[in-house]
């Protein structure tokens, strides 16, 4: 195994969105001697107030591109570990309007990568299970790090040919880099368009839920926090090259998902809206996970999907501030494209 020596100042782009921001205060939460600067665009999806309540002094706010390759070059020699975090991240945006996904994702990647390889850098790539594709409704097989890719939507796309991308420049520039490629997260900080978000804040908001289609599509799901802690082991003991699949072995249908959430939250099983489906949608996701257990003893700790559920649920009650300014710009573009 190739080991990089530890990080302790580290730059993470994207760490005003949902992951990135729960990775930030997770790490800095368990590691003292650490300090972070997270870099991020403040797109409609990143918020500054994610950040809040994070140890003084123990990191620092850029506001800035991953596609502006003079700021990273000023940026990361100061820095021995950058994450990728950064990216456009939901799917019904990226059939609405695929260009950003191209830029962000794809170019935003690629400048990185030109950086770390200049300055000899370590990186991480964060990235997602959809670059594999889906398989059918009743399959029980799941996906491994051999699996080819196959991505469906122009997001998957463009985090596959990022994924692509990273391979390359570890192969042919010798950078020291990883990927890990998770499941369906959830928790606090995320964005109101995603689905359970969305179905917690309509319902608390007095609008009903909304389901795609008949909500057969199966996601597999992690708490946000199980995610952060696996890519930090990987970020620690990584293997220089790998890619790494994270999953909790969590497979549900969006109407199972549907229906937990209306019963936690005191309503009929059926009190929701059938809205049109994403077109080209994905059935299944499943991940093998096997590779990150066996080799750092990474396992879920958050396992009871029920209780992760509540906990979300509770946390949206509690932090209507956080979702309100973005829910009626999120529903009423939801409204347009018949979701
Ligand atoms: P998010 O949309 O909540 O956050 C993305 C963050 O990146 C935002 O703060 C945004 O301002 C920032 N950003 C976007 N473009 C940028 C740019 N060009 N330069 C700098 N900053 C930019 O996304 P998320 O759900 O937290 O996802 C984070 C990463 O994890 C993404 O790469 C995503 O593909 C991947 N991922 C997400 C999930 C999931 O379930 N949410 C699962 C697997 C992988
Ligand atoms: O699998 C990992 C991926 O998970 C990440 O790479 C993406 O960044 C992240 O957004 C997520 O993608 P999905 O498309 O799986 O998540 P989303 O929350 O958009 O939708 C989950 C499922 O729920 C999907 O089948 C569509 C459906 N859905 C979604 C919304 C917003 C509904 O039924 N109703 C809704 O209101």
């Amino acid at each position: 195994m190739t080991r990089f020596r530890d990080p302790h100042n580290i730059l993470v782009t994207g760490g005003a969105g949902f992951i990135g921001s729960n990775f930030v205060r997770y790490v800095l939460n368990n590691n003292p001697d650490v300090h972070i600067t997270v870099l991020d665009a403040l797109t409609y999806a990143g918020n500054i107030n994610n950040l809040n309540g994070l140890p003084e002094g123990r990191y620092t706010f850029v506001h800035g591109n991953i596609c502006d390759a003079d700021l990273l070059d000023t940026l990361i020699p100061n820095h021995d570990t950058v994450i990728n975090f950064a990216a456009e991240s939901h799917n019904d945006n990226s059939i609405a309007q695929p260009d950003i996904f191209i830029t962000s994702n794809i170019v935003g990647t690629f400048t990185l990568l030109q950086a770390v390889a200049r300055h000899h850098i370590r990186f991480h790539q964060v990235s997602t299970d959809e670059v594999y594709g889906d398989t059918d409704y009743h399959d029980r097989s799941k996906f491994t790090q051999f699996s080819p890719y196959h991505p469906s939507s122009p997001y998957s796309a463009s985090k596959a040919s990022a994924d692509m991308l990273v391979q390359a420049w570890i192969r042919t520039y010798g950078v020291a880099a990883t990927i890990s490629n998770s499941s369906n997260n959830y928790g606090p900080y995320q964005h109101v368009e995603k689905f359970i978000p969305r179905q917690i804040t309509n319902l608390l908001s007095g609008r009903r839920a909304k389901l795609y289609g008949e909500g057969k599509e199966i996601r597999d799901w992690i708490a946000v926090e199980d995610n952060c802690s696996a890519i930090w082991q990987i970020v620690l003991h990584g293997t220089i090259g790998k890619t790494y699949l994270v999953s909790a072995d969590c497979e549900k249908s969006n109407r199972d998902v549907l229906h937990s959430i209306l019963r936690l939250m005191g309503r009929a099983e059926d009190d929701y809206d059938a809205v049109s489906n994403r077109p080209g949608v994905d059935r299944r996701y499943a991940l093998n996970s096997d590779e990150i257990r066996k080799e750092f003893g990474w396992k879920p700790e958050f396992s009871n999907f029920e209780a992760g559920l509540q906990d979300t649920i509770d946390w949206y009650a509690q932090h209507e501030e956080w979702w309100q300014s973005s829910k009626q710009a999120t529903e009423q573009k939801y409204a347009k494209e018949h979701h």
